[in-house]
């Protein structure tokens, strides 16, 4: 008994002193061990704006947009019907115009995607009960009434005050086709398709001032190998015709990501019919289309790969620059990034063939880093679109029948439009790599621009979920004065805008600096996207 009660008494001591070395244990480690502690001190970083060697004007165009049939985007995203409980203005909902208004959306690309390969324009015209029913092959099998033919997206196009850039049909229609629709659009004379937009309900003639001939005819667009490609560019593009003083900027179809041999055989073959060439790139946080990942549902580590993934698109940019310069140096050939953005899993119990997903704060800096990319190559760089407007992709706008939300991502494009055809000035950053695993990314990435007034914008993007960053800014050839901005932060990587909570992410004042003589410091929070106004 006396020998029982002795050892139950050690093995309580043992215990206790097994509890206190493992108390020990997690509060020294993170100290002794600095792999595995979560830094969250500030970093500091410095930044020169080179004001005095201004370069190129970013093209507002690279703020484009892109609509296609696709889910939930044009029906019910866009398109309500004039009889519509939702308030509306011609059938297209008053609500999303106004948000999107606010936006100065350049440019609107429509109808497709792989949509616009199969769209035969002649069904979206005339009156809507008689429009003819057709299977969306490409996006879930629903049926196209047609409802949203050229006139809406037309007037949808002069609600928004954006210039239209349409997709048309190589992979399954005929030149004929492609040449009918744009005179139907842009010709005054009295021709029989004219008359027809007549009898229809527009006098007047629209202004088209772009076109795309195809889209990915290396996939959904035909499956062409880029020669087979090159040649029926040619053909289909001599059929691009000016109307009654329309001019016509034609974009061909270009290659996707790395395939470097898209872009050299359509620019050895083809470049002197063309104005600009197309480039799609998707951020998908595995980079593999079978398992890409999931919209809200991650940890660090797929905020890092996403974010890792997303700065490839300067390699493609440069590469896929490098290849036209052979064949185009004095830049006349634009280079169309006609489809970018986050491609996450379907959500759970949406179908795989609406593509909807939520936008978290990572959006918001995926966004940024893209947008910033775009100026950097503005040389090169004429258009971009994001996939895609409404309820679709990395949305700006989503909607759940007569509520709307504005996503992470639709407050960047509002806070950058200041970059809108500005002067793209030079930025030098000196930052820590932001590190996880074998992968590293720049833990800061930053533009800036001057506008036609002689204001100064900085975007600036914080890709650490960490730690906050203490930047020291200098501006040569100039001394900044009235800084004033805002910032975009979240209390978490996947905090997102829900119907229920549509402001958990919203753009406030950034009161977080201080200036000193020419000397501006700068405390961004973590994973955060600030844009700043100096005089
Ligand atoms: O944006 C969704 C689809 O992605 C487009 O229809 C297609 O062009 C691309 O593959």
């Amino acid at each position: 008994m006396m020998i029982f009660m002795w050892a139950a008494l050690q093995s309580r001591r043992v215990a206790a002193v097994l509890l206190l070395a493992m108390i020990t244990y997690l509060i020294v480690a993170p100290m002794t061990h600095p792999a595995r502690a979560q830094n969250r001190e500030p970093f500091q970083a410095n930044l020169v704006i080179r004001a005095d060697q201004p370069k190129g004007t970013i093209n507002r165009n690279i703020y484009g947009h892109f609509a296609e049939h696709l889910g939930r985007l044009v029906y019910e995203g866009i398109w309500v019907g004039e009889n519509s409980p939702i308030p509306n203005t011609r059938g297209i909902r008053n609500d999303v115009v106004a948000a999107l208004k606010r936006l100065n959306i350049p440019v609107l690309r429509w109808p497709g995607g792989c949509f616009a390969d199969e769209y035969r324009w002649r069904d979206g015209i005339g009156p809507r009960d008689q429009r003819p029913k057709r299977i969306n092959t490409h996006w879930g099998g629903v049926i196209e009434s047609g409802a949203f033919g050229t006139h809406e997206f037309m007037d949808l196009c002069e609600m928004l005050g954006t210039d239209a850039y349409i997709a048309g049909n190589v992979g399954s229609g005929t030149p004929q086709e492609m040449m009918d629709w744009i005179e139907y659009m842009t010709s005054d004379s009295d021709s029989t398709l004219a008359n027809l937009r007549r009898r229809n309900g527009r006098e007047k003639p629209w202004k088209i001032p772009y076109f795309g001939v195809g889209n990915e005819n290396w996939g959904c667009g035909g499956n062409m190998r880029p020669e087979y490609y090159a040649d029926e560019y040619r053909r289909f593009a001599t059929y691009v015709k000016n109307y009654s003083g329309n001019r016509i900027y034609k974009i061909a179809s270009g290659s996707s990501d790395a395939d470097y041999k898209w872009t050299e055989v359509l620019m050895s073959q083809a470049a002197r019919h063309m104005d600009g060439l197309s480039l799609h790139f998707y951020t998908l946080p595995t980079s593999d289309w079978s398992k890409k990942g999931s919209a809200t549902q991650f940890g660090e580590p797929e905020w890092h790969a996403t974010l890792v993934r997303t700065l490839r698109m300067d390699e493609f940019i440069q590469k896929h620059s490098a290849v036209m310069d052979k064949y185009d140096p004095q830049k006349r050939v634009g280079l169309m990034v006609d489809e970018w953005g986050t491609w996450y899993d379907a959500e759970p119990g949406v179908s795989k063939g609406a593509l909807y997903q939520q936008s978290t704060m990572r959006d918001a800096v995926v966004a940024g880093l893209n947008l910033n990319i775009f100026h950097k190559h503005c040389d090169r760089v004429q258009m971009t679109n994001i996939a895609q407007l409404i309820n679709v992709l990395q949305a700006l706008i989503l909607t759940d029948k007569e509520k709307m939300l504005l996503t992470p991502t639709y407050h960047v494009f509002e806070m950058y439009k200041v970059h809108q055809g500005a002067t793209m000035i030079p930025v030098e950053l000196t930052a820590p790599e932001y590190s996880l695993g074998q992968a590293s990314a720049p833990s800061l990435h930053a533009s800036a621009s001057r506008d036609t007034t002689g204001k100064l914008h900085l975007s600036i993007v914080n890709l650490d979920p960490n730690r906050s960053a203490q930047v020291s800014v200098k501006i040569s050839g100039t001394a900044a004065k009235n800084l004033s901005g805002r910032v975009l932060t979240a209390p978490a990587m996947n905090t997102v805008n829900t119907f229920d909570k549509p402001e958990s992410i919203k753009p406030v004042s950034f009161t977080d600096y201080k200036m000193q003589g020419e000397q501006i410091t700068l405390t961004l929070p973590s994973k955060s996207v600030v844009v700043l106004e100096m005089q």
